[in-house]
Protein backbone atom coordinates (compact mmCIF):
# COMPACT_ATOMS: atom_id res chain seq x y z
CA UNK A 1 0.00 0.00 0.00
CA UNK A 2 1.70 3.22 -0.98
CA UNK A 3 1.78 6.13 1.82
CA UNK A 4 -1.31 7.91 -0.20
CA UNK A 5 -3.38 4.59 -0.22
CA UNK A 6 -2.67 4.14 3.19
CA UNK A 7 -3.62 7.71 4.38
CA UNK A 8 -6.45 7.57 2.38
CA UNK A 9 -7.97 4.46 4.38
CA UNK A 10 -7.10 6.01 7.87
CA UNK A 11 -8.80 8.25 6.96
CA UNK A 12 -12.06 6.38 5.84
CA UNK A 13 -11.97 5.45 9.08
CA UNK A 14 -12.22 8.86 10.70
CA UNK A 15 -14.73 10.03 8.36
CA UNK A 16 -18.04 9.36 9.78
CA UNK A 17 -17.17 10.26 13.02
CA UNK A 18 -15.61 13.53 11.94
CA UNK A 19 -18.15 13.91 9.48
CA UNK A 20 -20.92 14.55 12.33
CA UNK A 21 -18.86 17.01 14.31
CA UNK A 22 -17.98 19.38 11.73
CA UNK A 23 -21.98 19.23 10.57
CA UNK A 24 -22.79 19.95 14.16
CA UNK A 25 -20.24 22.73 14.21
CA UNK A 26 -21.67 23.69 11.07
CA UNK A 27 -18.16 25.95 10.20
CA UNK A 28 -17.06 23.72 7.13
CA UNK A 29 -18.12 24.26 3.98
CA UNK A 30 -14.89 21.78 2.89
CA UNK A 31 -16.38 18.97 4.85
CA UNK A 32 -20.32 19.37 3.60
CA UNK A 33 -18.84 18.88 0.26
CA UNK A 34 -16.98 15.97 1.52
CA UNK A 35 -19.27 14.36 2.86
CA UNK A 36 -22.64 14.80 1.57
CA UNK A 37 -23.08 12.43 -0.87
CA UNK A 38 -24.73 14.32 -3.56
CA UNK A 39 -22.13 17.20 -3.20
CA UNK A 40 -19.34 14.73 -3.76
CA UNK A 41 -21.51 13.53 -6.92
CA UNK A 42 -22.17 16.58 -8.46
CA UNK A 43 -18.27 17.79 -7.64
CA UNK A 44 -17.36 14.49 -9.50
CA UNK A 45 -19.32 14.76 -12.96
CA UNK A 46 -18.70 18.40 -12.58
CA UNK A 47 -14.62 17.38 -12.16
CA UNK A 48 -15.31 14.85 -15.02
CA UNK A 49 -17.08 17.44 -17.94
CA UNK A 50 -13.92 19.91 -16.71
CA UNK A 51 -11.77 17.63 -17.52
CA UNK A 52 -12.86 16.71 -20.48
CA UNK A 53 -13.24 20.14 -22.07
CA UNK A 54 -9.74 20.43 -20.43
CA UNK A 55 -7.81 17.84 -22.20
CA UNK A 56 -9.77 19.23 -25.66
CA UNK A 57 -8.11 22.73 -25.08
CA UNK A 58 -4.92 21.67 -23.99
CA UNK A 59 -4.59 19.29 -26.80
CA UNK A 60 -4.88 22.47 -29.41
CA UNK A 61 -1.94 22.98 -31.55
CA UNK A 62 -1.02 26.50 -29.88
CA UNK A 63 -0.88 29.66 -32.22
CA UNK A 64 0.98 30.18 -34.76
CA UNK A 65 2.88 33.06 -32.99
CA UNK A 66 3.87 36.68 -34.06
CA UNK A 67 3.84 37.29 -37.67
CA UNK A 68 6.58 39.57 -36.93
CA UNK A 69 9.13 38.74 -34.24
CA UNK A 70 8.53 41.47 -31.55
CA UNK A 71 4.91 42.14 -32.45
CA UNK A 72 2.34 40.64 -29.75
CA UNK A 73 0.96 37.58 -30.22
CA UNK A 74 -1.91 37.15 -32.74
CA UNK A 75 -5.25 37.33 -30.29
CA UNK A 76 -6.47 33.81 -31.17
CA UNK A 77 -10.02 32.80 -30.34
CA UNK A 78 -10.00 32.17 -26.95
CA UNK A 79 -12.84 31.44 -24.25
CA UNK A 80 -12.54 33.20 -21.13
CA UNK A 81 -10.26 31.35 -18.79
CA UNK A 82 -10.00 31.26 -14.76
CA UNK A 83 -6.46 29.96 -13.78
CA UNK A 84 -6.37 28.76 -9.86
CA UNK A 85 -3.03 28.72 -8.46
CA UNK A 86 -2.95 26.79 -5.49
CA UNK A 87 0.05 27.23 -3.19
CA UNK A 88 0.94 23.76 -1.01
CA UNK A 89 3.72 25.50 1.20
CA UNK A 90 4.61 29.17 2.18
CA UNK A 91 7.09 30.65 0.04
CA UNK A 92 7.23 29.01 -2.59
CA UNK A 93 6.94 32.06 -5.15
CA UNK A 94 3.32 31.66 -6.18
CA UNK A 95 2.65 35.87 -6.55
CA UNK A 96 5.88 36.10 -8.31
CA UNK A 97 4.89 33.55 -10.54
CA UNK A 98 1.44 34.51 -11.51
CA UNK A 99 2.46 38.56 -11.27
CA UNK A 100 5.01 37.77 -14.30
CA UNK A 101 2.56 34.92 -15.97
CA UNK A 102 -0.70 37.84 -16.03
CA UNK A 103 2.38 40.25 -17.30
CA UNK A 104 2.82 38.36 -20.14
CA UNK A 105 -0.35 37.45 -21.07
CA UNK A 106 -1.04 41.20 -21.22
CA UNK A 107 1.60 42.02 -23.16
CA UNK A 108 0.18 38.99 -25.40
CA UNK A 109 -2.72 41.06 -26.00
CA UNK A 110 -4.84 38.78 -23.68
CA UNK A 111 -6.81 40.94 -21.27
CA UNK A 112 -5.86 39.76 -17.73
CA UNK A 113 -7.19 40.07 -13.91
CA UNK A 114 -5.19 38.74 -11.02
CA UNK A 115 -7.36 38.25 -7.91
CA UNK A 116 -5.87 38.03 -4.64
CA UNK A 117 -7.49 35.25 -2.34
CA UNK A 118 -5.45 36.26 0.38
CA UNK A 119 -7.57 38.59 1.54
CA UNK A 120 -5.30 39.89 4.86
CA UNK A 121 -1.92 39.42 3.63
CA UNK A 122 -2.19 39.23 0.09
CA UNK A 123 0.38 40.94 -1.80
CA UNK A 124 -0.26 40.59 -5.57
CA UNK A 125 -0.30 44.46 -5.65
CA UNK A 126 2.57 44.97 -4.34
CA UNK A 127 4.13 42.43 -6.72
CA UNK A 128 3.11 44.78 -9.39
CA UNK A 129 3.53 48.16 -7.79
CA UNK A 130 0.04 48.98 -7.68
CA UNK A 131 -2.30 50.96 -4.68
CA UNK A 132 -6.15 50.04 -3.70
CA UNK A 133 -8.59 51.93 -6.09
CA UNK A 134 -11.02 49.70 -5.53
CA UNK A 135 -11.05 46.22 -3.62
CA UNK A 136 -12.71 42.79 -3.67
CA UNK A 137 -15.35 44.34 -0.83
CA UNK A 138 -16.36 47.51 -3.01
CA UNK A 139 -16.53 45.30 -6.06
CA UNK A 140 -18.97 43.21 -3.97
CA UNK A 141 -20.77 46.15 -2.68
CA UNK A 142 -21.21 47.28 -6.32
CA UNK A 143 -21.77 44.35 -7.93
CA UNK A 144 -25.64 44.34 -8.76
CA UNK A 145 -25.07 47.64 -10.80
CA UNK A 146 -21.38 46.60 -12.26
CA UNK A 147 -20.73 45.74 -15.78
CA UNK A 148 -17.41 44.47 -17.44
CA UNK A 149 -16.47 47.83 -18.61
CA UNK A 150 -17.08 49.63 -15.48
CA UNK A 151 -14.97 46.98 -13.84
CA UNK A 152 -11.83 47.43 -15.84
CA UNK A 153 -12.11 51.23 -14.98
CA UNK A 154 -12.07 50.79 -11.73
CA UNK A 155 -9.47 48.63 -10.89
CA UNK A 156 -6.03 48.79 -10.39
CA UNK A 157 -3.94 48.66 -14.06
CA UNK A 158 -0.52 48.27 -14.28
CA UNK A 159 1.54 49.19 -16.96
CA UNK A 160 1.32 46.47 -19.13
CA UNK A 161 -2.03 46.50 -18.87
CA UNK A 162 -2.69 44.09 -15.95
CA UNK A 163 -5.62 44.47 -13.95
CA UNK A 164 -5.97 43.29 -10.02
CA UNK A 165 -8.55 42.98 -7.50
CA UNK A 166 -7.55 42.50 -3.45
CA UNK A 167 -8.50 43.28 -0.57
CA UNK A 168 -5.20 42.67 1.44
CA UNK A 169 -4.53 45.97 3.79
CA UNK A 170 -8.03 47.15 4.15
CA UNK A 171 -9.95 45.27 6.93
CA UNK A 172 -12.96 47.14 7.03
CA UNK A 173 -14.78 45.69 4.17
CA UNK A 174 -13.62 41.82 5.39
CA UNK A 175 -16.53 41.38 6.85
CA UNK A 176 -18.71 41.67 3.58
CA UNK A 177 -17.41 39.18 1.75
CA UNK A 178 -19.40 36.45 1.50
CA UNK A 179 -18.92 33.34 -0.80
CA UNK A 180 -21.83 32.96 -2.93
CA UNK A 181 -21.30 36.65 -4.03
CA UNK A 182 -17.49 36.10 -4.29
CA UNK A 183 -18.71 33.33 -6.95
CA UNK A 184 -21.22 36.08 -8.81
CA UNK A 185 -18.16 38.35 -8.92
CA UNK A 186 -16.01 35.48 -10.55
CA UNK A 187 -18.77 35.48 -13.04
CA UNK A 188 -18.43 38.63 -14.19
CA UNK A 189 -15.03 38.54 -13.92
CA UNK A 190 -14.97 36.03 -16.34
CA UNK A 191 -17.54 37.38 -18.82
CA UNK A 192 -14.84 40.90 -18.55
CA UNK A 193 -11.31 38.96 -18.93
CA UNK A 194 -9.98 36.66 -21.44
CA UNK A 195 -8.31 35.48 -18.28
CA UNK A 196 -8.61 35.69 -14.30
CA UNK A 197 -5.30 34.29 -12.63
CA UNK A 198 -6.61 33.40 -8.98
CA UNK A 199 -3.09 34.21 -6.40
CA UNK A 200 -2.72 33.65 -2.53
CA UNK A 201 -5.04 30.31 -2.44
CA UNK A 202 -3.37 28.01 0.68
CA UNK A 203 -5.94 25.84 1.85
CA UNK A 204 -9.63 25.23 0.98
CA UNK A 205 -11.74 27.50 2.74
CA UNK A 206 -15.10 28.64 1.15
CA UNK A 207 -13.74 31.24 -0.86
CA UNK A 208 -11.29 28.57 -2.53
CA UNK A 209 -13.73 26.36 -2.90
CA UNK A 210 -15.92 29.18 -4.98
CA UNK A 211 -13.13 29.72 -7.53
CA UNK A 212 -12.74 25.80 -7.41
CA UNK A 213 -16.32 25.49 -8.46
CA UNK A 214 -15.43 27.76 -11.68
CA UNK A 215 -11.75 27.04 -12.03
CA UNK A 216 -10.92 25.78 -15.88
CA UNK A 217 -7.08 25.21 -14.50
CA UNK A 218 -5.49 24.29 -11.36
CA UNK A 219 -2.27 24.46 -11.17
CA UNK A 220 -1.06 22.88 -7.77
CA UNK A 221 2.77 25.70 -6.88
CA UNK A 222 5.30 23.54 -5.25
CA UNK A 223 9.25 23.37 -4.78
CA UNK A 224 11.73 20.83 -4.24
CA UNK A 225 11.94 21.62 -0.29
CA UNK A 226 10.30 18.41 1.72
CA UNK A 227 7.69 19.97 3.59
CA UNK A 228 6.43 21.97 -0.22
CA UNK A 229 6.74 17.92 -1.91
CA UNK A 230 4.49 17.08 1.58
CA UNK A 231 2.14 19.86 1.31
CA UNK A 232 1.89 18.90 -2.43
CA UNK A 233 0.87 15.29 -1.43
CA UNK A 234 -1.80 16.22 1.10
CA UNK A 235 -3.64 18.52 -1.65
CA UNK A 236 -3.57 16.16 -3.98
CA UNK A 237 -5.29 13.67 -1.77
CA UNK A 238 -7.82 16.42 -0.18
CA UNK A 239 -8.32 17.33 -4.41
CA UNK A 240 -8.78 13.50 -5.08
CA UNK A 241 -11.79 13.17 -2.08
CA UNK A 242 -13.45 16.23 -3.32
CA UNK A 243 -13.91 14.41 -6.76
CA UNK A 244 -10.78 16.06 -8.98
CA UNK A 245 -8.98 13.80 -10.83
CA UNK A 246 -5.44 14.14 -10.32
CA UNK A 247 -4.47 14.27 -13.89
CA UNK A 248 -6.64 17.22 -14.11
CA UNK A 249 -4.12 19.24 -11.71
CA UNK A 250 -1.09 20.64 -13.13
CA UNK A 251 2.07 20.25 -10.79
CA UNK A 252 4.40 23.52 -10.96
CA UNK A 253 7.84 23.19 -9.43
CA UNK A 254 8.79 26.64 -8.90
CA UNK A 255 12.75 27.26 -7.58
CA UNK A 256 13.75 24.70 -9.18
CA UNK A 257 17.03 23.75 -9.34
CA UNK A 258 18.90 20.78 -10.85
CA UNK A 259 21.41 19.94 -7.90
CA UNK A 260 18.41 20.99 -5.16
CA UNK A 261 16.14 19.72 -3.13
CA UNK A 262 13.86 16.46 -4.00
CA UNK A 263 14.61 15.29 -7.45
CA UNK A 264 11.60 16.04 -10.23
CA UNK A 265 11.53 11.84 -9.86
CA UNK A 266 11.12 11.51 -6.53
CA UNK A 267 8.52 14.48 -6.83
CA UNK A 268 6.88 11.82 -9.17
CA UNK A 269 7.12 8.98 -6.98
CA UNK A 270 5.78 10.52 -4.21
CA UNK A 271 2.78 12.35 -5.51
CA UNK A 272 1.75 9.92 -8.41
CA UNK A 273 1.83 12.20 -10.89
CA UNK A 274 3.98 14.13 -13.11
CA UNK A 275 5.39 17.95 -13.19
CA UNK A 276 4.02 19.46 -16.16
CA UNK A 277 6.34 22.71 -15.24
CA UNK A 278 9.23 23.75 -13.91
CA UNK A 279 10.59 27.84 -13.16
CA UNK A 280 14.15 27.69 -12.57
CA UNK A 281 15.56 29.44 -9.62
CA UNK A 282 16.65 32.70 -9.66
CA UNK A 283 16.58 33.66 -6.09
CA UNK A 284 18.56 37.52 -6.79
CA UNK A 285 16.08 38.45 -9.76
CA UNK A 286 13.03 37.55 -8.23
CA UNK A 287 13.96 39.54 -4.71
CA UNK A 288 14.96 42.43 -6.83
CA UNK A 289 11.34 41.73 -8.97
CA UNK A 290 9.39 41.83 -5.06
CA UNK A 291 11.21 44.37 -3.93
CA UNK A 292 11.02 46.96 -6.83
CA UNK A 293 7.02 46.20 -7.34
CA UNK A 294 8.50 44.70 -11.41
CA UNK A 295 7.43 41.55 -12.84
CA UNK A 296 10.49 38.83 -13.08
CA UNK A 297 9.98 38.92 -16.50
CA UNK A 298 10.23 42.63 -16.99
CA UNK A 299 13.16 42.58 -14.30
CA UNK A 300 15.25 39.61 -16.36
CA UNK A 301 13.56 39.41 -19.80
CA UNK A 302 15.80 36.62 -21.25
CA UNK A 303 16.68 34.96 -18.18
CA UNK A 304 16.00 30.70 -17.46
CA UNK A 305 12.86 31.50 -14.97
CA UNK A 306 10.79 34.08 -17.24
CA UNK A 307 11.82 31.40 -20.45
CA UNK A 308 10.15 28.99 -18.08
CA UNK A 309 7.27 31.27 -17.06
CA UNK A 310 6.91 31.60 -21.61
CA UNK A 311 6.89 28.21 -22.21
CA UNK A 312 4.13 27.49 -19.32
CA UNK A 313 1.84 30.36 -20.98
CA UNK A 314 2.28 28.86 -24.54
CA UNK A 315 1.16 25.55 -23.42
CA UNK A 316 -1.41 26.80 -20.50
CA UNK A 317 -3.11 29.54 -22.90
CA UNK A 318 -1.66 28.62 -26.31
CA UNK A 319 -0.19 32.06 -26.32
CA UNK A 320 3.69 32.91 -27.85
CA UNK A 321 4.26 36.05 -25.44
CA UNK A 322 6.65 38.16 -27.75
CA UNK A 323 10.63 37.17 -25.90
CA UNK A 324 13.07 39.81 -26.04
CA UNK A 325 16.68 38.98 -26.90
CA UNK A 326 20.06 39.15 -25.16
CA UNK A 327 22.59 41.79 -25.20
CA UNK A 328 24.19 38.93 -27.41
CA UNK A 329 21.07 38.31 -29.72
CA UNK A 330 20.29 42.05 -30.07
CA UNK A 331 24.32 42.78 -31.46
CA UNK A 332 24.67 39.85 -34.05
CA UNK A 333 20.79 37.86 -34.31
CA UNK A 334 20.04 40.28 -36.90
CA UNK A 335 16.21 41.57 -37.09
CA UNK A 336 14.46 38.29 -36.72
N1 LIG B 1 11.83 31.69 -9.47
C1 LIG B 1 12.28 32.02 -8.27
N2 LIG B 1 13.56 31.72 -7.90
C2 LIG B 1 14.02 32.00 -6.66
N3 LIG B 1 13.31 32.61 -5.71
C3 LIG B 1 12.04 32.95 -6.01
C4 LIG B 1 11.46 32.67 -7.29
N4 LIG B 1 10.19 33.14 -7.27
C5 LIG B 1 10.00 33.67 -6.06
N5 LIG B 1 11.09 33.56 -5.30
C6 LIG B 1 11.29 34.01 -3.90
O1 LIG B 1 10.36 33.30 -3.09
C7 LIG B 1 9.95 34.10 -1.99
C8 LIG B 1 8.45 34.12 -1.93
O2 LIG B 1 7.97 34.76 -3.09
P1 LIG B 1 6.46 35.23 -3.23
O3 LIG B 1 6.14 36.30 -2.27
O4 LIG B 1 6.23 35.48 -4.68
O5 LIG B 1 5.76 33.89 -2.84
P2 LIG B 1 4.41 33.72 -2.02
O6 LIG B 1 3.31 34.33 -2.77
O7 LIG B 1 4.63 34.15 -0.63
O8 LIG B 1 4.25 32.17 -2.05
P3 LIG B 1 3.18 31.41 -1.18
O9 LIG B 1 1.86 31.88 -1.62
O10 LIG B 1 3.47 30.00 -1.55
O11 LIG B 1 3.46 31.72 0.26
C9 LIG B 1 10.57 35.48 -2.22
O12 LIG B 1 11.72 35.59 -1.42
C10 LIG B 1 10.95 35.47 -3.70
O13 LIG B 1 12.07 36.31 -3.94
MG1 LIG C 1 1.85 35.65 -2.08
Amino acid sequence: MSPRERSRADRGKDRSADSGRQRSSGRSVLLTHLYDPEEVERARSEARAKAERRKARVALPPDPGPKEAGSPALRGKTEPLLSLFFSCHGGTGCTTLVASLATLLARAERSVCVVDCDLQFGDTLMALNLKHRFTLAQALEALPSLDPETLHYRLPRHESGVCVLSQAGDVDGLGQIEPSTFIELLALLRESFDHVLVDGVRDFSDYALAVLDVADDVLLVGTQEVPAVRGMAMRLDVFEQLGYEVQWLDVVINRYATKNGVSLGAIANSLEVETRFVIADDAPVARRALNDGVPLVDMAPTSRATRDMQDLVQVLYGVHPPRRKGLFGRIFGGSA
